[in-house]
């Protein structure tokens, strides 16, 4: 009777539920190098990226020595908990709900992470928390120590996987080895493996996974198998009812 009373609440209290990849990479490149990274590790990895922009699309931070990038950090590290700190950006409109892990691939300007991807993780590294999060770095040659500080000052509560990748213009080439090695050496494929009725992919089992399995049922969406959590090879109200019996009692 329980059962069946929770299953019409989550029909009642139906919304819709992205079933997204669990992986998503969160970068800003201004010459290209950051991009060129994201291209070899989605290669490697199943992942959804996001790109940040900045909201003025004219500004040659490297003009003048870098003298626009140096006035937007110092902009930051004068009152670096003022929103109005930080450049303006693009809109965003993904949501990190539907992640489990997140790599912050950035560029560094000055020893420290590039200011525009700075406002996004300023504005949604709360968002992380508890989450597993990587840090790849890219600079000419500088070590990355302040952006690793930057990193966890953005994304405070994170659960960081093993230590940042550097690649910097000497090694840049040889990103395809160097980001398979740090997958590995970061455990990656066991800290991203299936969890059990994890329907909607973000990391835990509960009830969000109960309504992204009925979403899927009355959507009529294509079979997943995430979603078969009873493994009877389809998808169906049987799942719904197997997944509550192992919310409600803890075992499958
Ligand atoms: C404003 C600015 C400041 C930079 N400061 C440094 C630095 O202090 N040390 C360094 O090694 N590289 C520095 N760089 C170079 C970048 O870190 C490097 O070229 C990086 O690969 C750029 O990534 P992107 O091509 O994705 O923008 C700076 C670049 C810019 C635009």
């Amino acid at each position: 009777m329980k059962k069946i009373q929770i299953i019409i609440l989550l029909f009642l209290a139906l919304a819709s539920v992205d079933m997204s990849a669990k992986t998503l990479v969160v970068y800003y490149s201004y010459t290209g190098n950051c991009h060129e990274i994201v291209q070899t590790l989605t290669s490697q990895i199943d992942a959804d990226t996001l790109r940040i922009y900045p909201a003025d699309k004219t500004q040659h931070y490297e003009a003048n020595n870098y003298a626009i990038g140096t006035q937007l950090l110092n902009a930051i590290y004068a009152d670096p908990g003022n929103p109005d700190s930080y450049p303006a950006i693009d809109p965003v409109s993904i949501s990190l709900a539907d992640y489990s892990t997140y790599i912050i691939v950035t560029p560094l300007w000055w020893s420290h992470m590039a200011a525009i991807l700075q406002t996004y993780l300023f504005h949604h590294g709360g968002e992380m928390a508890g989450k597993n999060v990587g840090l790849i770095v890219s600079s000419h040659s500088s070590g990355i120590s302040g952006v690793v500080a930057d990193a966890q000052r953005l994304i405070p509560e994170a659960e960081w996987m093993g230590d940042a990748l550097w690649i910097n213009n000497a090694n840049h080439r040889n990103r395809e080895s160097l980001i398979k090695n740090w997958l590995i050496a970061i455990d990656y494929d066991a800290l991203t493996a299936d969890v059990k009725g994890d329907v909607n992919g973000d990391g835990a089992t509960d009830i969000s996974d109960v309504m992204a399995l009925i979403d899927m049922l009355l959507n009529g969406d294509a079979y997943q198998p995430d979603a078969d959590v009873n493994d009877d090879g389809s998808v169906s109200i049987s799942d719904v009812s197997t997944l509550t019996d192992y919310l409600l009692s803890g075992t499958w």
